[in-house]
């Protein structure tokens, strides 16, 4: 996966932080699962309800303090692993500025942060916190408070309290994060309201409050309706002009929306830090993986897809499930340029199937190439027969191939 290395669980520095922090109001460590589990447990229930959607930090701040936190700082970094990976973000010695718009507790920001210092980036995240939830805000900037200092980057929290309506006069940032906000925004809408509402808020985002290079990345929970709402948005915002850097490698209509049942997340093969799966166990929730769907926009209109360098007739592809292995096959959904009958390529996505006796040193990559991996696949697949025959070269891209801007 590209970046792979710049999305790690939190060490145990910072369950020391935290367990200080949640200690010091009296709530239940992660040293005590059974009681910690069962808070997570009531807030996960709050949260997963979509009439609710939200988890107050004066109700659960125990359970998002010492669990949701901890599930969502590798998010944020993962949503930016492309960006940091390819060179499109970097840190150089000066600072970062950043406006984390429903920063709750910071996670997103410190995912950020994070990808940025494993990246060996060096200066200054200057964070504009906003969030609804005062107590949230408190409890972020306690825990910035608990942490050893000495990171390669440092957090300077600015804490606002708006609604995420009302920006005006924030200025510009390099960086825009919406870490699982739009999931609790406008819930009483309609849906077609909401994807309305929720692209102009991310476009004037763009527009008004980011640098000509700067970014937007938006993170949402991996669940089928939040995911799906989140396509909408994405179509609705290249209706509307926005520059999708990634996940998507296209800029047609997002096919997963042609069937109720389909939806495009992640999945990464990075589990919750050891220390805190006795909290997960507990609290009935699963450990391994990280699953979330983010949608990164870059008011310069660079995209990933450009930044990969394709061969001539090659296709660019992103995997988009997991590896379905069958009898005598190996299967994975691809999204991105497929070929058409009669030349050109097209944007959308297409089962691609390797039989087992085709498989070659050349297209041997397609045996370990997983769910977030973006894929080079030359001659371009087929979109009506996506078969990887034994011409077939692929190539997983880890690192960027050229830099090419528009
Ligand atoms: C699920 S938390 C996400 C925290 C963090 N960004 C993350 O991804 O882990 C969502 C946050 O959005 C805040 N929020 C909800 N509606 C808001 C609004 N209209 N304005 C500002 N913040 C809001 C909530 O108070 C909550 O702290």
């Amino acid at each position: 996966m590209m970046g792979s290395a710049l999305v790690r669980p939190l060490e145990e520095h910072w369950r020391v932080a935290i367990d200080a922090v949640a200690s010091a109001r009296g709530w239940p460590t992660t040293r005590d699962p059974a009681k910690l589990g069962a808070l997570v447990a009531r807030a996960s229930a709050a949260y997963n309800d979509p009439a609710r959607a939200r988890a107050s930090a004066r109700e659960h701040g125990a359970a998002r303090l010492g669990f949701s936190f901890v599930r969502d700082v590798p998010k944020g970094a993962a949503a930016v692993r492309e960006l940091v990976a390819t060179g499109a973000l970097v840190l150089n010695g000066g600072a970062l500025r950043v406006l984390d718009l429903g920063a709750g507790l910071g996670a997103t920001t410190w995912g950020l942060v994070r990808a940025l210092d494993a990246a060996g980036g060096r200066g200054v995240v200057e964070a504009t916190w906003v969030d609804a939830d005062a107590e949230a805000l408190a409890l972020g900037a306690a825990l910035r408070r608990a942490l050893p200092a000495g990171d390669a980057v440092e957090v300077h929290a600015v804490g606002h309290v708006r609604e995420a309506h009302s920006l005006d006069g924030l200025g510009e940032f390099d960086m825009v994060l919406v870490g699982q906000l739009l999931s609790e925004l406008d819930v009483e809408s309609d849906a077609a309201a909401r994807v309305e509402a929720h692209a102009t808020l991310l476009r004037t985002l763009l527009e008004r409050h980011t640098q000509p290079h700067g970014s937007v990345v938006v993170v949402e929970p991996a669940l089928r309706d939040r995911t799906r709402h989140l396509h909408r948005v994405r179509d609705a915002l290249i209706a509307l002009g926005a520059g999708v850097y990634a996940p998507c490698l296209h800029e047609a209509p997002c096919p997963a929306l042609a069937r109720e049942s389909d939806w495009c997340h992640e999945d990464l093969p990075v589990d919750l830090p050891a220390w805190l799966a006795p909290v997960a166990r507990a609290a009935g929730l699963r450990r391994e993986g990280l699953t979330f769907s983010y949608l990164v926009l870059r008011r310069d209109g660079l995209r990933l897809v450009r930044q990969l360098a394709a061969p001539p007739r090659a296709g660019r592809l992103r995997v988009v499930s997991g590896a379905i292995p069958s009898k005598g096959k190996l299967e994975a959904f691809v999204c991105g340029e497929l070929a058409v009958s009669g030349g050109g390529l097209v944007g959308t996505w297409a089962r691609a199937t390797r039989l087992n006796r085709d498989a070659t040193p050349g297209n041997a990559a397609w045996g370990d190439a997983a769910r977030g991996d973006l894929v080079v696949a030359q001659p371009a697949l087929q979109l009506d027969r996506a078969r990887i025959d034994r011409d077939e070269n692929i190539r997983v891209a880890t690192a960027v191939d050229d830099t090419e801007t528009v």
